[in-house]
């Protein structure tokens, strides 16, 4: 399972990227908000030069024709990497469907089932993004539903990626993998969190103290 980071932050970025364990980012209105950026285009660009793979922009139209445009002026920075996230409404299938045919990959965001990620995968998305930890918070089970979409890809033979989204603690990576995802996007607070383990911590101090025992 690839690891992508779910963040707009560039600073974030360069330090996953230096780790050498992110295959993508996931952006979203939210994340490049908090960013106060006023230009995505630049944003984009200076992400995908920092990142090899999908780089994920999401569009803010709600009617498929002006989802379709915006898309393609997103696009057009990188057409290599530049994969469009689009909220999962009627209007986004359409422009799902139409954006397959123009050669531009699509990433299906906001989906809280598997009737949802089924629509998505037939009108061409080539990711679709179940949200565990959004689910989680309304007391349902988002890992199974990541499963059961994963189930259905698998007997079905759908080459529509699935992207674990909304992962909030490094055991929704565990399980995210587990359930048959083929990605998860993850804060970067999550991935130092993959990181630590105590006992690694201390036995790295004890092999140094060991270590100065010689001297
Ligand atoms: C990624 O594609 C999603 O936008 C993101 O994972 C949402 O995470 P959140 O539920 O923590 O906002």
């Amino acid at each position: 399972m690839q690891l992508f980071l779910d963040t707009a932050n560039i600073v974030e970025i360069e330090k996953a990227a230096s780790w050498g364990v992110i295959r993508g980012v996931t952006t979203n209105p939210s994340l490049v908000s908090r960013e106060g950026v006023g230009d995505f285009t630049s944003l984009l660009q200076r992400i995908c030069s920092l990142v090899d793979g999908p780089i994920s922009a999401e569009v803010l139209a709600e009617e498929s024709d002006a989802m379709v445009q915006e898309a393609l002026a997103l696009a057009a920075v990188n057409m290599e990497q530049i994969v469009i996230k689009l909220p999962l409404t009627a209007e986004a299938l359409q422009a799902m469907h139409i954006l397959k045919g123009k050669g531009v990959r699509t990433n299906a965001t906001l989906v809280f089932s598997a009737p949802q990620a089924m629509l998505a995968a037939a009108a061409g998305a080539s990711f679709v993004s179940p949200f565990v930890g959004r689910l989680d918070d309304i007391g349902h089970n988002g890992i199974a539903t990541l499963g059961e979409i994963a189930e259905i890809f698998s007997l079905h033979g759908i080459e529509t990626k699935i992207i674990a989204a909304s992962i909030r603690h490094p055991q929704h990576v565990v399980e995210a993998a587990k359930a048959g995802a083929h990605i998860a996007t993850v804060p970067l607070r999550v991935l130092q969190q993959m990181l630590l383990h105590p006992l690694t911590t201390s036995g790295i101090i004890q092999f140094q103290q060991d270590w100065a025992k010689l001297k």
